[in-house]
């Protein structure tokens, strides 16, 4: 039986060696082992930096840490998280990443409209526009806002170009890794051939599947996404931007979020440019209740959070 001290004993110790103290609540609080630790790195939380290291008139120490925190190849830990994400394992995963659209119950959309509209006309009469006529917007105009936001638009064989093992399909915006961790829900307000409601956009099937969170009351879409600057009830669609931690954190570790709403800013000016050729209005919502809509949407908003809003309609 090995010699335990008792609790006096421990303590009269420390009384003598002050340090322990500080080198025993250091192993045991003041590490947090990610919960990517197999992939990225072991790291220290703010409040710790804040609390012990840095200087009582220093607030903004954590803040410091974060935004010069930077994923780089010196890093062994994010050397492995990389390295894992180019063996065939994972790799596959992303060649079968389709089937993670559940086809059941979807709503096929109409092939996208193909726009006339030159590039240079759409960058430049892009405008935020908050007068909206309540009219509708057309299945095919639906369709063709969130083709050109995300859809899939070609592919990068996998092993040898004559016969390869699979296909990665890629889409119109950039995504770091290839990995899309951004979802884009759709709230049909005034969709026609479309009923009312919430509905995910799967860009492999170019489908829509309605949400239906299990035991959530039907939420009043109005009230929701309610803003004092934007006629929602004049709106004919809103976008929810949704970004997946799990889809690329497992290879950037927490600087996934990053590379996330980079993809998010690329999907929605893609989305402005597409709505703006086909001569429809809209809109950016940076006020919005984030954890009403997750809850709505049925997101958990610790692996699925919202990060963004837009509202589309016909011009006034
Ligand atoms: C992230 C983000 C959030 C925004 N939130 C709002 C908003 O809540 N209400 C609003 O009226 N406009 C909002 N906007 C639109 C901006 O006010 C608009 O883009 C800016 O004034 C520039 O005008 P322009 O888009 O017509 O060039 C937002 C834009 C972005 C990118």
């Amino acid at each position: 039986m090995p010699y335990q001290r008792t609790k006096d004993e421990v303590e009269a110790a420390l009384a003598d060696h002050d340090y322990l103290r500080a080198v025993g609540s250091f192993a045991m609080q003041h590490s947090l082992v990610s919960i990517y630790s197999t992939s990225t790195v072991v790291r220290t939380p703010d409040t710790v930096l804040r609390g012990r290291w840095a200087g009582a008139g220093d607030d903004l120490a954590g803040e410091s840490l974060l935004l010069n925190y930077r994923t780089d190849n010196a890093r062994h830990g994010f050397q492995l998280g990389i390295g894992r994400f180019y063996e065939p394992d994972a790799v596959l995963t992303s060649c079968h990443a389709d089937l993670e659209e559940d086809l059941r119950e979807t709503v096929p959309l109409p092939a996208p409209k193909k726009l006339r509209t030159g590039l240079t006309a759409a960058v430049t009469t892009r405008r935020s526009s908050r007068e909206l006529t309540g009219e509708p917007v057309s299945l095919a105009e639906l369709a063709t806002l969130l083709h050109h936001a995300q859809g899939n638009t070609g592919e990068l064989p996998y092993g040898n170009p004559a016969d390869p093992h699979g296909m990665i399909k890629l889409r119109t915006a950039p995504s770091g890794g290839g990995l899309y961790p951004v979802t884009l829900f759709v709230q049909a307000l005034n969709v026609t051939g479309l009923p009312a409601g919430a509905y995910e956009y799967f860009p492999y099937s170019h489908s829509l599947k309605p949400v239906r969170p299990p035991g959530a009351d039907p939420v009043d879409p109005l009230a929701l996404y309610r803003s004092p600057d934007l006629a929602i009830d004049q709106a004919a669609v809103v976008f929810t931007f949704v970004y997946n931690l799990h889809h690329n954190s497992r290879k950037y570790g927490d600087g996934g979020v990053v590379f996330g709403l980079i993809e998010v800013g690329a999907i929605l000016q893609n989305l402005h440019l597409t709505r703006t050729a086909l001569a429809l209005a809209g809109c950016d919502q940076g006020g919005y209740d984030k954890q009403r809509i997750e809850q709505a949407l049925g997101l958990d908003g610790h692996t699925r959070h919202v990060v963004h809003v837009s509202i589309i309609g016909q011009e006034g």
